[in-house]
């Protein structure tokens, strides 16, 4: 069976001329634990294939919060941003940097380059366990179109009377008109372009009754432009339930930033574990660059002992290279990966097998040039 591109939406946007020489430029961001070792196998995925990229290596991670109490130099924004695209490993370790100071540059990356589509893939790939039972490959099959930019995550907040009786912590989350309309709108487009053409909007209207009673407003107007999709909505904690009960019920998922981020992490542990799951960080202006990471975190349970699961990694550069218009090759990496997924005989232990991150890397190559 095919696993199509389940983020379409992108790819009318640009595609390169091919007759002129150019080389697409790419900031590798490898982080934290298994960030290094993923990134180092999506690199030498992308290096084999007929198609140019210049990469830049950026060496930021908790390590320099000890000398600097930052874990990237105050300009990485500018110096990212002239590059095509970012591919970024994993950030955080606990033991050399608090987790939320650790994880400030993904996030402002994601607001920074006005990323506010994040789109997270979720396929049951033939040959890959599912913890499901009765759920045969491609089953599952559905894409969350997650807001990322604002929501929960804006950075608007304060703690008060700290260490008094009297002590506060406040979070707002904060949902605009502009910022919920285009995340919406983006994933009508995405499943516009899917065969089954189903959204599910996900909220909490009925105990959120400012924020997601306006998203599902926002999301009655946009629906109107868009009478060739059926669109349902689904309280969070009904849709966690039925990402395990009914997963095959999903086609395209929108939702708000914290949303999107826990159920992500439930979409990956059905279709195998964080290590299959990939994502791209997209301004789908293309003003500022795109950034594709794995959905999962540095692991530090496995971080160094050569067990990560690099395939998240590969397929977050399949979907950078469809991003930069390079269709044919996000579809060849993805064959690879099908076939290594397929073949079962090389597998990190999170497959229950025995071999190595780089292992998964020569044999995916192996399965490219074959
Ligand atoms: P995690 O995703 O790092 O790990 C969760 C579980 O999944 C662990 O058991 C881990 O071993 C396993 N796992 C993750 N990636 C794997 C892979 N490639 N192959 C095989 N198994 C894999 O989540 P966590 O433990 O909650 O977070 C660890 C650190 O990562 C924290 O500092 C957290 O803030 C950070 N984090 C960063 C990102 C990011 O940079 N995008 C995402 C999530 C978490
Ligand atoms: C993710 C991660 C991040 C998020 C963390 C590291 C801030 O969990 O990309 O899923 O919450 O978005
Ligand atoms: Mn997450």
């Amino acid at each position: 069976m095919e696993a199509r591109a389940p983020y379409g939406a992108l790819t009318a946007v640009k595609i390169p001329d091919k007759d002129s020489i150019m080389a697409y430029k790419v900031a590798l961001y490898p982080g934290d634990g298994v960030g290094p070792e993923v990134i180092a196998e999506a690199r030498r995925v992308l290096e084999a294939l007929p198609a140019s990229f210049e990469f830049t290596l950026f060496d930021w991670n908790s390590s320099l919060y000890a000398s600097t109490g930052r874990c990237a130099p105050r300009d990485y924004l500018d110096r990212l941003m002239p590059f095509d695209a970012i591919l970024l490993g994993a950030l955080g370790d606990a033991s050399k940097a608090p987790d939320h100071i650790a994880v400030e540059p993904l996030l402002s990356m994601r607001k920074g380059f006005d990323q506010y589509v994040n789109i997270r893939p979720t396929f049951l790939y033939d040959g890959v366990d599912c913890p499901l039972k009765n759920i045969a490959p491609g089953q599952i099959d559905m894409v969350v179109i997650r807001e990322n930019t604002e929501g929960e995550y804006t950075d608007l907040g304060g703690r008060h009377y700290v260490g008094t009786p009297h002590e506060a912590a406040m979070q707002v989350n904060y949902f605009t008109r502009m910022g919920t309309e285009r995340i919406i709108r983006y994933a009508f487009e995405t499943a516009r372009k899917r065969e089954r053409r189903h959204l599910t909007s996900i909220t909490k209207s009925n105990a959120l009754k400012y924020s997601m009673v306006f998203w599902d407003s926002v999301l009655a107007d946009v629906a109107k432009d868009y009478p060739d999709v059926t669109c349902a909505p689904m309280l969070v904690d009904a849709a966690a339930m039925n990402f395990v009960r009914s997963p095959g019920m999903f086609d395209v998922v929108v939702c708000s930033n914290l949303f999107g981020d826990i159920l992500t992490d439930i979409a990956a542990i059905i279709v195998g574990g964080m290590g299959f799951a990939g994502s791209a960080n997209i301004n789908p202006t293309r003003r500022y660059p795109s950034m594709f990471e794995p959905v999962h975190g540095s692991a530090p349970d496995i971080a160094g002992t050569g067990k990560a699961n690099p395939i998240a990694a590969i397929l977050s550069a399949a979907m950078m290279c469809e991003f930069l218009g390079e269709v044919e090759l996000a579809g060849r990496v993805r064959n690879a990966v099908r076939a290594n997924l397929a073949g079962g005989r090389v597998r990190t232990p999170d497959r229950g097998g025995h071999d190595s991150t780089s292992a998964v890397g020569n044999d995916i190559i192996k399965k490219l040039q074959g």
